[in-house]
């Protein structure tokens, strides 16, 4: 099976480099996606990288990953991280390796984010690193995948 890996970016971060930098840092969003794609090919795996600010858009890309041929999701899930049942289904139901990231500490933040409704359908969870949230994210789902491959 080739090694395909699918990012996803929720809402809101195609504004990454001037939203909110104070909180979510000073990269772009193409920034972050040149940084995995750099990680990624070091490691001999494929990077697919969507972002999307609509809800059903997120659930068709989940729900058709695994007939795509992606091994894993790298999902940065923005503010439906909170709010999104659907989402979180989705995830559930793909059968894939799922890791959640995000830039800012959820847990350190207003109590409205304190809740991840997809924390517990996903492997794991990396956040408050900033960007570095990202890349951490990517090592730790390879790895996973990794491990998939040598138990098979
Ligand atoms: C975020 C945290 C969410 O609470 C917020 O709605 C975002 C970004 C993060 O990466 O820190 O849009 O997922």
């Amino acid at each position: 099976m080739a090694n395909k890996i699918l990012v996803l970016h929720g809402p809101n971060l195609d504004l990454l480099g001037t939203r909110e930098p104070e909180v979510y840092g000073r990269l772009t969003l193409a920034r972050i996606n040149r940084m995995l794609q750099v990680e990624a090919k070091r490691k001999k795996f494929r990077l697919e990288i969507k972002q999307s600010n609509h809800e059903g858009v997120l659930v068709d890309l989940i729900g058709k990953a695994g007939k795509a041929g992606f091994r894993g999701i790298l999902i940065n899930p923005a503010a439906y991280t909170h709010t999104s049942v659907a989402l979180r289904d989705a995830v559930a139901a793909c059968g894939l390796k799922v890791v959640e990231v995000h830039l800012s500490n959820i847990y350190s933040r207003e109590e409205f984010r304190h809740k991840s409704l997809i924390s517990p359908v996903a492997s794991g969870t990396v956040l408050g690193f900033g960007a570095k949230s990202y890349t951490l994210g990517l090592a730790a789902l390879i790895d996973l995948l990794a491990e998939v491959s040598i138990l098979k």
